[in-house]
């Protein structure tokens, strides 16, 4: 799980990400959103589901951001601010299609709220690894809701923060694989094996 998929070493390791968060900004800005006036008809269960998603998005962003800065590399905490930003996106454009179903937000749920305090007592790393099974589920959710054909502006929606999504994971990884570097493999092992174990609860 803790493959490189770029070249790392020195500074500026996180660079590469920072410039893909920003053109991935600056592309949204160019396409717009969705057209939200098209309406979109959610069944109830899906309308249940995406909330939670919905506010699972807005999470604890401040925190990571925080965690990052006292993490001591700049060009990392760059890249966690545009990762964070691109969650509050996320939660933006849930909170607009459900509006467009005709449904409201949820103010919180009882399993982020859970989920937030469990990342509070945690250092960057074990935050990441937790954070990583939100993203896992993530990737599951919105791909299934991409492909679903339930309905085109909720396939449209779950297109794009899935593509979004499909970048988190390997810039967690990268973040990760550089964290654990410094353990003997027995630890590292036993890390992986934890954090299975947490994906397979959730
Ligand atoms: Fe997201
Ligand atoms: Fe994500």
């Amino acid at each position: 799980m803790f493959k490189n998929t770029r070249d790392g070493g020195g500074d500026g390791r996180y660079a590469s990400w920072t410039r893909d968060f920003e053109s991935e900004r600056e592309r949204r800005a160019r396409q717009g959103d969705p057209e939200w006036a098209r309406g979109a008809a959610l069944p109830p269960a899906l309308v249940r589901s995406l909330r939670r998603f919905q506010v699972g998005e807005n999470g604890d962003g401040a925190e990571l951001i925080g965690k990052a800065d006292r993490a001591g590399d700049p060009t990392y905490a760059a890249a966690a601010r545009l990762f964070v930003a691109e969650e509050r996106n996320h939660a933006r454009l849930l909170a607009e299609l459900l509006a467009a179903g005709g449904a409201g937000t949820l103010e919180a749920h009882w399993s982020d709220t859970a989920f937030v305090r469990l990342r509070r007592l945690l250092g960057l790393r074990l935050e990441l690894l937790v954070l990583m099974v939100a993203e896992v589920v993530a990737l599951r959710y919105y791909r299934t809701l991409r492909d679903g054909r339930v309905d085109p502006l909720l396939s449209e929606v779950a297109g794009r923060v899935l593509a979004d999504e499909e970048r988190h994971v390997p810039f967690h990884c990268a973040r990760l694989r550089e964290g654990f570097a410094h353990l003997p493999g027995p630890a590292r092992r036993l890390a992986t094996a934890g954090w299975r174990a947490l994906l397979a609860g959730a």
